[in-house]
């Protein structure tokens, strides 16, 4: 049976869409009480596409419009790819493949230069071209034990918002401090929605924290009880924190400090931080912090090789000289000469080559090129140009973008 893949803009293509993604992701329920209209503003128009096996709705893909922020702080267009997924009869003969590289082809017309996704598996996306290009930790803290330095500065004024005021402040808020980082994204409209959404669907306490003057706020935490069964007596009372938006020093020292200073509370648990996160710094006792996991976040396919080496930023006075190869893309496959002062397209012969998936990996700094080479990701017949390409590549800050989608 042939496959056909459409765009979808009916709404009730659109709900089947979603429940398809439901059904495939298999922990997720079915969408139930969306008011009518309510999933066109879930969704990015003319993004949603669906395949159809004669005639039935078997696959669905999604991606937002966005923008992501390379090293050097160039903000680069962005699709944020999410809500992938083939329905359990129809997986493994091709449907996904034909949905991404249909995406991918949609993403190149479209002039984006990356995109970017989260992975429920480790070993789905790289035969696409997708790369691990940014990844967060979670850090447990045993608040009784997590006295701060003396040299910690107080940090501002944080209070509690209502949920009904957050949803006007909170993305006013990260629209105003958008980090400089790599690997920073936009929260779109239809991601605030999205998380509203699943919010006020899900039972429970939960709490939203802003950092600053009222009208001024600079950062934000959500967070919430969890194990909250034997709550009273409980020697363990926890939270987690779900999102922790702290761009400025004093929000971040003004947040951590009202969060640790809870009362009841035992045990804070920070869901995602970046890896170069200073907190067992802050602490008297570095080990009242604990990183119990570390996951890969980004996901990044380079939709247009040329333009997203050239929008980074290099550091040092080295040269190196990188071919690229993407077979589905094939204006990608080309060679690059790379210094501190930027990057030309060149006939040279390259010294190192690489596939669109370990560029992926590379382009925020969040890997390194001999880490690439170990793996066979990344060739080369000098290995002194490893050296060079890693110094050029170096960023100050670990990629991160804090947010899933
Ligand atoms: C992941 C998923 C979308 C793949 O769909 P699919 O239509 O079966 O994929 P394809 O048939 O196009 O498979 C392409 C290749 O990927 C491999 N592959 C697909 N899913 C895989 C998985 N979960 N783990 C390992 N390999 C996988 C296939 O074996 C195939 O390999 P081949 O090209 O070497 O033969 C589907 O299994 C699914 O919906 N899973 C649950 C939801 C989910 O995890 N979605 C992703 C959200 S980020």
């Amino acid at each position: 049976m042939t496959t056909e893949i459409r765009v979808l803009n009916a709404e009730d293509d659109l709900i089947s869409a979603a429940n398809v993604f439901r059904a495939a992701m298999v922990g997720f329920p079915p969408l139930s009480d969306l008011q009518p209209g309510q999933i066109t503003k879930l969704l990015d128009p003319g993004r949603t596409i669906g395949a159809f096996v004669g005639g039935k709705l078997a696959g669905t893909a999604d991606a937002v419009t966005s923008t992501l922020t390379l090293p050097g702080g160039a903000i680069v267009s962005h699709a944020a790819v999410t809500h992938i997924g083939v329905l359990p009869s129809f997986t493994r003969k091709g449907i996904a493949t034909g949905l991404v590289q249909h995406q991918l082809r949609d993403f190149a017309a479209r002039g984006e230069v990356v995109a970017t996704l989260r992975a429920s598996e480790a070993t789905i996306y790289e035969r696409y071209g997708y790369g691990v290009a940014s990844s967060f930790q979670t850090v447990e803290i045993q608040t009784a034990r997590a006295a701060f330095r003396s040299g910690v500065p107080t940090g501002g004024p944080v209070r509690l918002l209502d949920e009904a005021e957050a949803w006007d402040a909170l993305p006013r808020i990260y629209d105003a401090h958008r980090p400089s980082r790599p690997g920073t994204i936009d929260r779109p409209a239809v991601w605030w929605q999205g998380l509203r959404l699943r919010s006020e669907s899900t039972p429970g306490a939960r709490y939203i924290a802003v950092h600053g003057e009222p009208g001024n706020e600079s950062g934000f935490a959500r967070y919430r009880p969890i194990d909250t069964e034997r709550w009273f007596v409980s020697d363990q009372r926890s939270i987690v924190v779900e999102d922790f938006f702290a761009p400025t020093s004093e929000a971040y020292v003004g947040l951590l400090r009202f969060l640790l200073g809870l009362d009841l509370i035992d045990r804070v648990v920070f869901w995602m931080l970046p890896l170069d996160d200073p907190l067992p710094w802050l602490l008297v006792d570095r080990r009242a912090a604990r990183v119990t996991a570390v996951h890969d976040e980004t996901w990044l396919r380079v939709v247009d090789a040329e333009k997203a080496l050239a929008a980074r930023k290099y550091a040092g006075t080295g040269a190196v000289t990188i071919a690229v190869n993407d077979p589905l893309l094939p204006d990608n496959s080309a060679s690059f000469a790379i210094t501190g002062d930027g990057v030309e397209g060149t006939n040279q012969r390259a010294q190192i080559r690489v596939g669109i998936e370990g560029l992926g990996a590379q382009l925020l700094g969040g890997t390194t090129w001999r880490s690439l080479a170990a793996a066979g990701l990344a060739h080369t017949e000098d290995p002194a140009a490893l050296d060079v390409a890693d110094q050029l590549f170096a960023v100050a800050d670990a990629p991160y973008s804090g947010t899933f989608f």
